[in-house]
């Protein structure tokens, strides 16, 4: 496969409100970097995250795809990111045997006092994202873009 000299990973993180896109708010607000590719869906709890959603950002051609919530035991919903957890679990070992890489999808605890993890989280996983290349696993063609 070639790959294109200017690709950069498209990246999909659905972040619950509490917590982790506090977090990402207090990154940014803390000067601490993390790549423009990161496209943040905030979401009102991470088990709000359907399944569904993460098949479909991988139609629509994103390369990896990334869900952060509250720590175990601090949800706001009590008991929402234990349920995204095990549906998660269950989620990501399917992809892996439809083919998608482990790398591309990942469950991380980021609270709102976490800027600094939330910036280093996010470095990591489009690193790993970015070494595993374009993803074209489960592309739906009708979503791409025509080429010039
Ligand atoms: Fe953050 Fe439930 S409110 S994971």
């Amino acid at each position: 496969m070639q790959v294109r000299q200017d690709w950069k990973p498209k990246i999909v993180a659905f972040c619950c409100n509490w917590c982790s896109y506090a977090g990402a708010d207090l990154a940014g607000s803390s000067r601490r970097s993390y790549p423009a590719d990161v496209k943040i869906i905030r979401v009102p709890c991470s088990c709000r995250v359907n399944p569904l959603f993460i098949l479909r950002a991988f139609q629509r051609g994103a390369d990896g795809v990334i869900i952060c919530g509250c720590h175990p035991g601090d949800c706001h919903y009590t008991s929402g990111n234990y349920y995204a957890r095990r549906r998660m679990t269950l989620l990501f070992k399917m992809l892996e045997y439809l083919g998608i890489e482990k790398g591309r999808t990942r469950v991380e605890w980021v609270s709102a006092a976490e800027g600094a993890k939330f910036s280093s989280v996010m470095n990591d996983f489009v690193q790993t994202v970015t070494a595993l290349g374009e993803n074209v696993k489960l592309e739906d063609l009708r979503c791409k873009e025509p080429l010039n």
